[in-house]
């Protein structure tokens, strides 16, 4: 499977009456989705055409480090990278985005974001709607500010820089409050939120249910009936919505008393707490002959007994004297993770090649962290709410709330390579840009 793909930046009729200058992989604004089969061989080619340096990151693929596109993978600008790897791991609705050192915030901000999907021959047997752009669809979540010129509004203060960018105005697939139109009566949504900071609650007007068949890393073993679901950032989940009555739901988001607390909380007071997101039109959808069945996939799993080495990772945010040093002189390393911030040249955890670990994530600050990690699809073992809804799937991020302990684990795959690394951190953007963030190699 080859893939040419142009970063490039253009000019997007977001707001009705300016237009917004915007960044894009192979189109002005936002990536095209990307879609390939399990045990394909993928040799991407990727060519910078803006005039800033930037990487392309396959966010949930289990890949060789030198291939990740991570921070150590930089492509200057009109440079060329080749990106090669095989798919190993099964059907799931993938991502990629920039991952440039210190910039990845304004750069996926700027619309360096896309899905990449995989499928499977367990995916293809199951009759689920699949057919894209007909009862399959990308629905990529972001959050942003504009100012009156149409010019997106990137950090403006430091209290962005601290909680995370988050804008006013929602978009899906680059759209303001769109209306999908369904044809079929069962639409399967591939929701990605690529927002840098903002968790969304998601329900419909209606409250109507709908089932959870997939987590980040692909499908569930059986879906799940719900109502509502968090998402945070980076995180996948994909449902499958019944319109046969005809009818019109809106997707929203509507932030329950839990996710305002903490500091967060407090800074979010006079902040709009409930958003449309999108809407289904179901008044023309034919009945589906797409069924969800109850056996979907099945995992292996790993007890906490086969692990060879636990890892704690504490995320702290240090406040009072150092937030006022930083205050004045710009410093870069707030955050941290086990009390320091990222190094490029620093190897902070080595791990050996195919083998199984769990991972402790302790939030140490007073705000909620979606902490990712490269290479790998965990399971959630333990956390202090109980495990419930699409994180009993695999992930490869996990929301951990304030003061919050949870752990996960994982078998990282057999690729090896003492010289490269790749990243764990929090994939609250503005975080992962000022310091929470490390580094692991596999050998
Ligand atoms: Cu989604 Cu390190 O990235
Ligand atoms: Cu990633
Ligand atoms: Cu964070």
């Amino acid at each position: 499977m080859y893939f040419d793909l142009d970063i490039q930046s253009g000019i997007s009729q977001i707001l009705p009456n300016v237009s917004t200058k915007t960044w894009g992989i192979n189109q002005p604004f936002l990536g095209v989705t990307l879609r390939a089969n399990k045990g394909d061989s993928v040799h991407v080619n990727v060519t910078n055409s803006l005039h800033k340096t930037t990487t392309l990151h396959w966010h949930g693929v289990k890949l060789p480090a030198k291939a990740d596109g991570g921070p150590h993978q930089p492509i200057k600008p009109s440079a060329k990278w080749l990106s090669e790897f095989d798919i190993i791991q099964p059907a799931a609705s993938l991502w990629y985005h920039s991952h440039q050192m210190h910039e990845t915030g304004e750069q996926v901000y700027k619309g360096l974001a896309g899905m990449f999907i995989i499928d499977d021959e367990n995916s293809q047997s199951l009759n689920l709607p699949s057919e894209y752009g007909v009862d399959d669809f990308p629905v990529i979540i972001q959050d942003k500010d504009f100012n009156q010129d149409g010019s997106m509004q990137y950090l403006s203060s430091m209290r962005d820089s601290m909680m995370g960018k988050k804008g006013a105005t929602i978009l899906v697939n680059g759209v303001i409050n769109p209306v999908l139109k369904a044809k079929r009566s069962l639409i399967r949504l591939r929701i990605l939120n690529s927002s840098n900071a903002r968790i969304y609650q998601l329900q419909f007007d209606d409250n109507r249910p709908f089932k959870i068949i997939a987590s980040d890393g692909g499908l569930l073993e059986k879906p799940i009936t719900s109502k509502k679901f968090t998402i945070a950032p980076a995180e996948r989940v994909e449902i499958v919505v019944d319109v046969a009555d005809g009818s019109m739901p809106i997707l929203k988001h509507h932030a329950n008393h839990d996710s305002m607390s903490g500091m967060g909380g407090r800074g979010m007071m006079n902040e709009k707490k409930e958003f449309n997101i999108f809407q289904i039109d179901g008044s023309q959808a034919a009945l589906s002959t797409a069924t969800v069945v109850e056996k979907l996939s099945v995992h292996a799993t790993y007890s906490r007994e086969v692990a060879v080495q636990e890892r704690l990772m504490t995320l702290q945010m240090n406040m009072g004297p150092q937030l006022m040093a930083a205050a004045l002189f710009g410093s870069k390393d707030l955050l941290t993770i086990n009390d320091k911030s990222m190094d490029m040249q620093r190897i902070d955890e080595v791990v050996k090649a195919g083998t199984v670990e769990v991972w402790t994530i302790k939030n140490d600050s007073m705000h909620a962290h979606p902490f990712h990690i490269h290479n790998v699809q965990f399971k959630v073992i333990s956390r202090e709410g109980g495990i419930k809804g699409h994180e009993l799937g695999y992930k490869d991020v996990v929301l951990v709330h304030p003061d919050e302990t949870v752990e996960v684990i994982m078998k990282f795959p057999n690729f090896s390579d003492a010289n490269t690394p790749y990243m764990y951190h929090c994939h609250i953007l503005e975080h992962e840009d000022r310091g929470m963030m490390g580094q692991f190699v596999v050998v």
